[in-house]
């Protein structure tokens, strides 16, 4: 990658054409953003009341870029609800800074597992999934948050445009790479979400399925707008071969509100204090990506849906486009190098509750823990990591052999 200067400059034009739709993008995202500013300010918001909120300890949520931000609001409240929050995160002293804060706060409950992300690079995705898929039998929840606002036109290492890659094909290698834990973790009663943090920048946006990655014209209010509609594409695609398959799987979109962020750092200081002052602030941002993640009222609406203020929206009619959603998953595929079809049917039952399991008391003490341990260990298993333990009462314990089809479930993604 050359200089900053150099990159830019690189940025396609499109000639005329492309300079006049530059134009007419960057004008049609800043007044669809004024319009939903507009409408927010008019709007009561919908609080989401974590006091009222089922706890869930034991259950693990994986979420990117919450070191700040709207992310950090959120794994604020995940941790209040008792989850284990796996942070994806560039720096990851940044992470332990934030949990610090969180704990001198007073939020005692909770865990929190930070790990080296970085969405700029197909394999820091590929090396943090890997970990994630290693370490973990289960995720109940993917939050796909971490996204970039109005860049410079830059390529990536992988040679996609800066916010394409960071908003859209990473998390979508991401999801695709995590869905066989997220599967293992879901049941009929309880489907395991996949959050998408889009954007109402979705609406103005419109995708050129000749053109997908702009490489001919680009804007970059033009390209954040087009990352949040591929997002959206894909969030609903998803969505729709997960119900075909019979994944215990749902895939949402939801926009977290006009948020005062560090989002619009790159505009003069003066914007960011008219965004400073009319737009909602973080905390009210983590509301709606919480109330999609958690709310048992988004449970049985089949999934796919994009949500602003708890309440499901109307869609870019792209989204449900059929032709359109093809071209998408079969461009992110061939740009990420992901592989599996998703046609094949998943490795593990999907309506499976739980596979089989020994209950124990746990007054009965840690070593008849280890010695239903050693009793599931030998149904064919090899390593200590392959048995999960799980308080299910307060007295009782439960040991579970994973499927050996789950554990052999990490995917090969092509790295060429
Ligand atoms: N704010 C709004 O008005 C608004 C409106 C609609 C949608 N959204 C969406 O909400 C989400 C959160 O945005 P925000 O407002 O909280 O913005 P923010 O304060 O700028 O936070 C963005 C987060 O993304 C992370 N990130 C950026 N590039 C990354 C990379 N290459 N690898 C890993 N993480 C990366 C950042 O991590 P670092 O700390 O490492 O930079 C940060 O944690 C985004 O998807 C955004 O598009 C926001």
């Amino acid at each position: 990658m050359g200089s900053e200067a150099e990159a830019r400059a690189k940025a396609p034009t499109g000639g005329i054409g492309g300079v006049l739709r530059k134009c007419w993008y960057t004008f049609t995202v800043l007044m669809n953003a004024t319009f939903w500013n507009m409408y927010e300010l008019f709007t009561p918001h919908k609080k989401f009341d974590v006091k009222k909120a089922t706890r869930r300890p034991g259950d693990n949520v994986v979420i990117t870029g919450a070191a700040r931000g709207i992310g950090k609001e959120v794994v604020k409240k995940l941790l209040m609800l008792d989850m284990h929050v796996i942070i994806g995160v560039r720096n990851e002293t940044v992470a332990k800074t934030m949990v610090d804060e969180f704990r001198k706060a007073r939020i005692t409950t909770g865990t929190v597992d930070i790990m080296p992300l970085d969405l700029k690079s197909f394999e820091s995705v590929r090396e943090f999934a890997t970990q994630v898929l290693r370490k973990y039998t289960k995720i109940h929840i993917l939050i796909n948050n971490a996204g970039i606002y109005s860049q410079p036109y830059e390529k990536t290492e992988d040679g996609y445009e800066i916010t394409f890659q960071v908003n859209h094909l990473s998390h979508f290698l991401l999801t695709n790479m995590l869905l066989p834990k997220l599967t293992y973790a879901g049941t009929s009663e309880r489907a395991s979400r996949i959050v998408n943090v889009g954007s109402i920048a979705h609406y103005p946006g419109k995708i050129d399925v000749n053109d997908i990655w702009m490489e001919k014209a680009f804007g970059s209010n033009w390209s954040y707008a087009n990352s949040k509609l591929l997002q959206s594409i894909s969030s609903k695609d998803f969505n729709d071969r997960l119900v075909k398959e019979g994944y215990p799987v749902r895939s949402l979109a939801v926009h977290p509100g006009c948020i005062a962020s560090g989002l619009y750092d790159t505009y003069p200081k003066f914007v960011q204090a008219y965004f400073w002052l009319l737009f909602k602030n973080c905390e009210q941002g983590a509301d709606g990506i919480l109330y999609v993640a958690l709310s048992p009222d988004v449970e049985n609406d089949g999934g796919g849906k994009y949500f602003q203020n708890c309440s499901t929206f109307f869609q870019n009619s792209q989204v449900n486009n059929t032709e359109v959603q093809k071209a998408v998953w079969e461009a992110s595929c061939k740009a990420t190098g992901w592989k599996d079809s998703m046609n094949s049917k998943p490795k593990t039952s999907p309506n499976r509750k739980n596979t089989p399991a020994i209950v124990i008391t746990k007054d009965s003490g840690a070593e008849s823990i280890s010695s239903a341990k050693s009793k599931v260990n030998k149904d064919d298993l090899e390593r200590e990591s392959e048995i999960e333990e799980e308080t299910t009462s307060p007295n009782e314990v439960k040991v579970t052999a994973k499927s050996q089809g789950e554990i052999d479930a990490i995917p090969s993604v092509d790295s060429t």
